[in-house]
């Protein structure tokens, strides 16, 4: 009898973790079950375009500690409106060659690894009659349905211990040190780090700030003989009235935007207005790079353990998530174009407040 065979990809920004979750896919698959696994390169285009690998024990040996995915990734590439090459000017739906070549393979089901976009991606390809199961990755945390995405974690660590360092530097030259971070339109990572971190002032995207109210929080700090502040702000976040601050809009094909350099405009301000001298760091991608915390290679394994348990009881079209301390899934429908914003009335920004923590209003 014919192998049952699956393939993964992974789409997106990397993160840490992407290399656990195939790992785990892969022992899983062929120790359990004596699945075969294919593995599509840089994200959907592999799919697209049927470049691929034969995944087995050794290709996935000695890899769930590495950063970034041995697949590659790719945040441009969908086949409902994709671009072979850059002189064509306008996108075309290749989804029929993305189920050609699925067809292909004679695959049972096809394990999307990425953020909400990707997870998009797959719930169209699952309306089309594709066999697809989720595994929610992503930095900002921003996917719904699931309390944590891996790589979250990751970056977290990467941003606290930089803040921290930061903080040195700050207090010695009694200066304010701005702190852009990553998330996009959510503001979980720059939430959760300027928490750990002990940030004196959170700017979250789903805030916008009053550049008055936090000049007065800097000068209230010096007054008090605290003569630093550490401002924690995410790339997605704006002053009231403004737009979001861009970089370039770096795929002027779909339009997406590459965000960044608030911290700069901020910091600038901040001095302008305070007279106190303001500086800023921009960690970027250096929260999605490096070895993944102990944490998000438990959760990235037990991810891929739940998605191989789904494509064996044939439930389709949903992605894992976390939920409490269970792993749990969640239908792809409800994942789809529907970022996961800090709501509000969060418990974490009430914490913080109750420790003299400014969001900036
Ligand atoms: O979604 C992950 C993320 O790192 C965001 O936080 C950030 O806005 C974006 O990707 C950056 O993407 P790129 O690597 O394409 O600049």
């Amino acid at each position: 009898m014919k192998r049952k065979k699956i393939g993964i990809l992974t789409a997106g920004g990397d993160c840490p973790g992407l290399n656990a979750v195939i790992r785990g896919i892969v022992k899983h698959a062929i120790i359990d079950y004596d699945i075969e696994t294919v593995g599509f390169l840089d994200g959907f285009k592999g799919l697209i375009l049927d470049h691929n690998i034969k995944l087995d024990f050794d290709s996935v040996s000695n890899i769930l500690n590495l950063g970034g995915t041995i697949l590659g990734s790719s945040n441009r590439d969908n086949p409902f409106d994709f671009y072979y090459n850059n002189e064509q000017d306008k996108p075309i739906d290749v989804s029929d060659k993305a189920i050609e070549i699925y067809k292909k393979h004679n695959l049972s089901a096809l394990i999307c690894i990425g953020g909400d976009g990707t997870l998009s991606i797959g719930y169209k390809l699952s309306q089309r009659g594709l066999n697809i199961v989720g595994v929610p990755k992503t930095i900002d945390n921003d996917v719904h349905g699931t309390d944590q995405t891996f790589g979250f974690d990751s970056a977290l660590s990467t941003a606290t211990f930089a803040i921290d360092k930061i903080r040195t530097t700050a207090e010695s030259h009694h200066r304010i040190m701005v702190v852009e971070l990553m998330g996009r339109t959510a503001g979980w990572l720059t939430l959760h780090s300027g928490i750990a971190s002990g940030s004196d002032i959170i700017l979250l995207p789903e805030i916008d700030f009053d550049i008055d109210k936090i000049c007065e929080e800097t000068l209230i700090r010096n007054k008090k003989g605290r003569m630093y502040s550490i401002i924690c702000i995410a790339e997605g976040s704006k002053q009231k009235n403004s737009n979001v601050v861009v970089q370039d809009q770096w795929n002027k094909r779909t339009g997406i935007i590459r965000l960044g350099g608030i911290g700069i405009t901020l910091s600038q301000k901040i001095e302008k207005i305070t007279g106190i001298e303001s500086r800023v760091a921009i960690l970027g991608h250096t929260q999605r790079g490096g070895s993944p915390t102990p944490f998000d290679r438990v959760l990235a394994t037990r991810y891929a353990y739940k998605a191989l348990t789904l494509v064996e009881k044939n439930i389709f079209g949903v992605t894992v998530c976390l939920r409490g301390a269970s792993i749990e899934y969640f239908p792809l429908e409800k994942v789809a174009n529907n970022p996961r914003l800090v709501p509000m009335d969060s418990e974490l920004i009430k914490i913080a407040k109750s420790l003299g923590v400014s969001f900036g209003i």
